[in-house]
């Protein structure tokens, strides 16, 4: 081993190993970070920590300031992820790039309560448990700060989640945690990267095979800015609950694909019927006209939906639905292509028809995945 990278050799810094990791995702958080770390510093003491932000290149600059914490503190780190969004890849990657034994997870918006962390750790090092949660749900803890409507939401989730996973404790859904790295590291590559639910997603992974303790806390308000969980969580979720389930056969992303497919059925069969009544265009012509609009319909909706998280903007939007126009040409001859094999086989129109449409989709989506909305 090399003199200068071996541990304890006179070269190496002097600084302590970190024990745990704290692991903040941020999305415009640009005044709550310095406080958070301030708080951390409180909280820890003499024990080794270190903190990774893991912004996505928010536009308010929060990595600007979280580097700017970092020059003059080498326990604080910054991820700055481009091109992508969301906070279950947030936390996955940052958890991955740490270091210490064991990772936490937490808001950076001083909801979740700091104090709790060397708990935490306590109950982690001791071998009390390989994942401790911080729970609004049980004795001692609570969620004052939730409106009416979210609490009703977010205890009609818990409840779903315990029955359909078979998770049995009570704050699924909660974001502050933390875990044995080396159990992590292990349930990662099964993780869905999309979404909010990371907790979730980990324990019904783990199938009941982590040690689990929960331990109160409060969840306070937000100290500034504003929260990023939108009505597209409740989908998130759904969706979450549903590949978990089929053993990730059904994504996600499949699901809304599909579903937006089903509503360009609509739009299609809409402008074919005033395609033929109101304009009076020939069969071949109103049927074109319905395909394109539902194709542009299908493009915008995955745009904003089934994509979000990589949603195409500007020039790349226009290229982006000239592709998606060729991915559908092409899906719409493998569809035809396999609804006339089987029916030559079998002549069920229904059964034909059907595995010619599931054709279309599943073609439809790969290829969509691979050349319209490729990852960067
Ligand atoms: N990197 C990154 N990317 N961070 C994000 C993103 C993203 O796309 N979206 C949100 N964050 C960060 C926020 O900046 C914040 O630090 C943290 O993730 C949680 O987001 P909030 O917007 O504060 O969520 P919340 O307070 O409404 O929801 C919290 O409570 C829920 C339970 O009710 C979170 O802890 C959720 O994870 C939790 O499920
Ligand atoms: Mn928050």
């Amino acid at each position: 081993m090399n003199d200068a990278i071996r541990p304890g050799a006179e070269t190496a810094p002097q600084t302590a190993l970190p024990e745990i990791s704290v692991v903040v995702p941020t999305f415009n958080e640009r005044d709550n970070v310095a406080k958070l770390y301030l708080k951390l510093v409180a909280t820890f003491g003499a024990t080794p920590w270190e903190v990774v932000f893991v912004d996505d290149n928010s536009p308010d600059c929060t990595w600007e300031v979280v580097r700017e914490l970092s020059r003059r503190d080498p326990r604080v780190r910054c991820i700055r992820r481009i091109g992508r969004r969301g906070l279950s890849g947030a936390c996955i990657e940052g958890i991955l790039a740490s270091s210490a034994p064991y990772a936490a997870v937490m808001d950076a918006d001083l909801q979740h309560d700091e104090t709790q962390l060397p708990k935490m750790l306590a109950l982690l090092q001791s071998g009390e448990a390989e994942l401790v949660i911080g729970s609004r749900y049980i004795e001692g803890g609570s969620a004052d700060s939730f409106d009416k409507q979210r609490a009703g939401i977010s205890a009609f989730a818990t409840e779903i989640a315990k029955r359909t996973l078979g998770v049995k404790v009570s704050d699924p859904m909660s974001g502050f945690f933390a875990i044995r790295r080396d159990r992590f590291e292990k349930l990662a590559p099964e993780l869905s990267t999309q979404g909010f639910k990371i907790l979730l997603d980990i324990i019904a992974t783990a199938r009941g095979e982590l040690k689990t303790k929960e331990i109160p806390f409060t969840f306070g308000t937000r100290l500034h800015g504003e929260s990023k969980l939108d009505s597209m969580v409740a989908l998130d979720f759904i969706g979450l609950v549903l590949a978990k389930l089929t053993g990730d056969v059904i994504s996600l992303r499949f699901i809304l694909f599909g579903l937006v497919g089903t509503s360009g059925l609509v739009v299609h069969l809409t402008t074919l019927f005033i395609a033929l009544n109101a304009f009076r265009m020939p069969f071949a012509e109103a049927q074109l006209a319905g395909a394109l609009v539902a194709m542009t319909s299908n493009f915008v909706l995955n745009n904003f939906l089934t994509y979000r998280d990589q949603r195409l903007k500007g020039f790349a939007l226009i290229r982006g639905l000239l592709l998606f126009y060729m991915v559908c040409s092409v899906g719409l001859f493998a569809n035809v292509g396999v609804a006339f094999s089987v029916y030559d086989q079998e002549p069920i129109w229904w059964l034909a028809g059907a595995a010619g449409a599931l054709m279309g989709v599943v073609w439809n989506y790969a290829m969509s995945g691979l050349f319209v909305w490729r990852k960067r």
